[in-house]
């Protein structure tokens, strides 16, 4: 197939862009480089550098590459707690700009489409692990403008036949050989802890240790970039049996003081932590259940343990000390 991968410059579509090519897929990566870095463009794929609120770039991207045949849609903005300063950038420009593609991609034949979703669907949920048929009650304007798009790729598949596929990740995280996490600003915990290993900061910022959890820090489900990329190719490969959504994630959580101690003892680092008040809106325990995707897929994490995922990302961060540059 050739594949179309907005936001394939960012830390997860890098990856997703590098798995297509190994699995013998062509892949064209269209971004704007607004967060992504032109070193994470994988030297084997084609780049169209363009931006999905300029619909005349899209157009440029579909006519230099013709005959794609399906799009994996990374591109967004992605910070929730920006989208809770700045709503317009998510309810208008995440929207938008997921509207601007589907409208051209359907226009040059594009039958398959993979959005990038999120487990901020799920602000409120009734039970742990949390599968597919929990309520979606998006716990902000992010959440809420992943929850839209998937509604109308709904729409996009009754009116135009599109097959879609929404993969809502819970918490990316790892690095490839090649390819690694580095955002601007950085609000992940493996990144942030391991850059007090590095020297580039003091302390990490614990936000919270009077949760309702064994050990009172909030407890999150880490999946490996890799494994959610093959996710990516397990689901394209699968849509003409249908449109479908999943929740990925490793169905096990770890809590912010065990994540700290695995990169005290994959780094050898002290990693000294300061206590924050909790930062409104982080619920006390988010775990994914990834039954679906599993036993409709048979997609199986290669990398279960966060101290292989901990690892991957720090042997990263020491064969590239100067990041995405
Ligand atoms: N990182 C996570 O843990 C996580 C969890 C859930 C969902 N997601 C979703 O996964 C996707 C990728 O996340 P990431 O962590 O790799 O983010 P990232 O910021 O590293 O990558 C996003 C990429 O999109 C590009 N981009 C943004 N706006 C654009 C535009 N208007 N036109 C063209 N390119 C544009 C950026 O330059 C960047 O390269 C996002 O949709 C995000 O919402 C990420």
């Amino acid at each position: 197939m050739k594949v179309l991968v907005t936001g394939g410059a960012g830390y997860i579509g890098s990856v997703v862009t590098e798995h297509l090519l190994e699995s013998g897929h062509e892949a064209v990566v269209f971004d704007n480089l607004y967060q992504g870095h032109e070193s994470a463009v994988h030297p084997d794929a084609s780049f169209v550098r363009g931006d999905l609120r300029d619909v005349p770039s899209i157009e440029r991207a579909f006519e230099e590459h013709p005959g794609t045949d399906a799009v994996i849609h990374l591109a967004s903005h992605t910070l929730v707690g920006e989208s809770m300063r700045r709503p317009e950038l998510y309810l208008r420009d995440n929207v938008a700009n997921g509207v601007n593609l589907l409208e051209v991609a359907v226009r040059h034949g594009v039958r398959r489409f993979i959005l990038s979703s999120t487990a901020n669907l799920f602000s409120r949920p009734e039970r742990m692990p949390i599968d597919e048929g929990q309520p979606i009650v998006p716990g902000s304007p992010y959440g809420e403008s992943k929850a839209i798009l998937e509604r109308i790729l709904a729409w996009y598949e009754r009116i135009y036949g599109l097959r879609w596929g929404a993969l809502r990740y819970f918490n990316a995280a790892g690095a490839t050989e090649r390819f690694g996490e580095c955002h601007d600003p950085e609000t992940h915990i493996i990144p942030l802890v391991l850059s007090v290993a590095l020297g580039r900061r003091e302390s990490f910022t614990l936000y919270g240790d009077d949760y309702p959890t064994p050990d009172g820090t909030c407890i999150r489900d880490y999946v490996h970039v890799s494994d959610l990329a093959a996710a990516h190719l397990l689901t394209l490969e699968a849509l003409d049996g249908g449109s479908r959504t999943y929740n990925l994630g490793n169905g096990r959580g770890f809590s912010n003081l065990e994540v700290i101690e695995t990169a005290r003892r994959v780094t050898g680092h002290p990693i000294p932590y300061e206590v924050a008040p909790r930062r409104p809106g982080d619920p006390a325990v988010l775990v994914a259940s990834s039954e679906r995707i599993r036993s409709e897929l048979g997609w199986r994490p290669r990398y279960p343990e966060l101290e292989a995922i901990v690892r991957s990302a720090w042997d990263w961060y020491v064969q590239h000390p100067r990041g995405c540059e």
